[in-house]
């Protein structure tokens, strides 16, 4: 496709935390904007950034970076650090794309849609899973009202609670990831709220939390993201979310919407609807157009969610036009998250959902610091440790991780064999017991290795989270891993001999 809009004009846009900041780098020149300037704190990615784009300007110091000649900022850096990250952009003149989400605090929002109104800039938070066919077809009015939605945003992040997003362990392995280790998941809920937000046009106005503390092992004990976090939020039409976060035992995407007219089921991709008025009418799989457009935005991350979401910022930009999640709607997801903390933590009481476009409200709120509580992430081992031996945490966790996923696959698939007649599942099983029987060896390395690592530190956070992992995983068992080895290699032969 030549050309998107209707302008030579360019936008300059710098990129500021090049982890997943970097993701809109390939799609940024389809859309007139030149990313002109990168800065991270971690000289790896400043260097990983240099490859990518070698003539612009990179630096780890965010005033150098700042002081630099260019008309946008998208704001990619740590989770809690984006309302003074964002505001500070705007001081030295810059538009701003912030990254989910847009502030930590009730009073931050209030220091920032402030600071957004006085600069007379353009900020958007790069919400990235909206489907713009269905709100097309919602606004057509072929939905009626929003009844009801169920969205779930649960997504595996244990590893990142100890690593980077696309660089492995991080560069200094005694640490744990700055937020992903502790972050109360109900602050990250943009991405199954924010489409209902924007498909049906309504707003959040309260929202209850119960309190919900089943963490898996692995995650370091104070974590508030290795549970499953469900909230309901009641939207300005009276309209009911289920709004589901969380980090459990399988990932899951529903995207679900009950209208008073018609129903409709997004989470395989391109939607289903159920229409009739009525519970049992025809259900009718819909497509959307697949114009130059639509497959120029399937190419790029989130099933083109990313795209869509440099597009909204760069029309605005070029051409005066509102954003769809400006500073207003921005701040109503982000409350949505903040509050549902606040009603987590007084036993789900019902939260109001503040309309920061009021500035009475925001008075309210203006001294507001309510926060989840969270550890350091640098202390996760005592002072005085012996950093030759703690710096090798990151990695050690991460092979961990991934050991005991591959132990429980095979050791638990056999399990539940018995019960499996789909050849697939009894394959996957299989393949999996196999695995482990070549793999065994190196595990029980590992594990040796985090136990020798929790054992110097036992009260260490960091020996918890190891422990943890360990105890969750057949000790027994490895504590004799020729007697496993035999065992898996029977059962394999009886499993072939009963498929055969
Ligand atoms: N929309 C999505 O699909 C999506 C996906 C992943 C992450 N995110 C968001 O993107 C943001 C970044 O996430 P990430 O996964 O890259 O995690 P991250 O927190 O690991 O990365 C932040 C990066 O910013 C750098 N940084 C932090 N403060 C800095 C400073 N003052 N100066 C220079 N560099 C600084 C860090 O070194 C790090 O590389 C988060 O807010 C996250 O919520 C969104």
């Amino acid at each position: 496709m030549e050309k998107i809009f209707d302008t030579d004009k360019k936008i300059r846009l710098g990129i500021w935390g090049l982890g997943r900041g970097s993701a809109f780098i390939d799609l940024c020149s389809k859309l007139n904007v030149e990313v002109t300037a990168g800065c991270d704190l971690n000289q790896a990615m400043c260097d990983e950034f240099h490859k990518i784009c070698p003539d612009a300007f990179v630096t780890q110091n965010e005033d150098e970076f700042l002081a630099q000649d260019f008309d946008a900022v998208l704001v990619a850096t740590y989770f809690f650090t984006h309302t003074r990250d964002s505001i500070k952009a705007l001081n030295a003149g810059k538009h701003v794309l912030c990254e989910v989400t847009s502030f930590f605090t009730p009073a931050e929002g209030v220091e920032l849609v402030e600071a957004v109104e006085r600069s007379g800039k353009i900020y958007a938070l790069a919400e990235n899973y909206t489907n713009r066919f269905v709100k097309k077809l919602w606004q057509d009015g072929l939905f009626g009202e929003l009844a009801y939605a169920e969205f779930d945003y649960v997504h595996d992040c244990r590893v990142l609670g100890y690593s980077t997003l696309f660089y492995g362990a991080l560069p200094n392995g005694n640490y744990a990831h700055p937020w992903r280790s502790w972050l109360n998941f109900h602050y990250y809920c943009t991405h199954s709220l924010g489409p209902v937000m924007e498909i049906t046009g309504t707003r959040p106005v309260r929202v209850s939390a119960p309190p919900s503390d089943k963490n898996l092992p692995g995650f370091l004990p104070t974590s508030e993201m290795g549970s499953m976090e469900p909230s309901f939020v009641i939207m300005s039409n009276g309209g009911i979310v289920r709004n589901m976060m969380g980090a459990s035992t399988c990932d899951s995407h529903v995207r679900k919407i009950w209208g008073t007219r018609a129903f409709v089921d997004l989470t395989q991709g391109d939607p289903t609807v159920a229409i009739g008025q009525c519970g049992h009418g025809p259900k009718l799989q819909l497509s959307r157009k697949r114009d130059e457009l639509f497959k120029l935005s399937s190419r790029y991350g989130h099933n083109g969610g990313d795209f869509w979401v440099i597009y909204d910022f760069a029309r605005a930009i070029l051409f005066g036009t509102k954003p769809a999640w400006d500073i207003y709607a921005a701040c109503d997801a982000t409350l949505t998250g903040i509050m549902a903390v606040k009603s987590q933590y007084s036993g789900g009481v019902p939260v109001e959902v503040p309309d920061f476009r009021d500035k009475a409200i925001r008075e309210k709120y203006r001294n507001d610091n309510f926060a989840q509580e969270h550890l350091d992430p640098k202390k996760i081992f005592p002072e005085g440790q012996d950093t030759t031996e703690t710096e090798k945490f990151s990695q050690l966790i991460i092979k961990l991780n991934f050991a005991v996923e591959h132990i429980i696959y095979a050791l638990d698939g056999i399990k539940f064999y018995p019960y499996i007649e789909d050849a697939s599942s009894r394959l996957t099983v299989q393949t999996e017991v196999r695995r482990l029987i070549q793999k065994l060896s190196e595990y029980t390395q590992i594990f040796a290795d985090a136990h020798a690592l929790a054992e110097k530190y036992p009260e260490s956070m960091a020996a918890k989270a190891l422990v943890s992992f360990c105890d969750s995983c057949y000790p027994e068992k490895l504590a004799n891993t020729d007697a496993l080895l035999e065992e898996l290699k029977n059962w394999l032969i009886s499993a072939d001999i009963n498929n055969n």
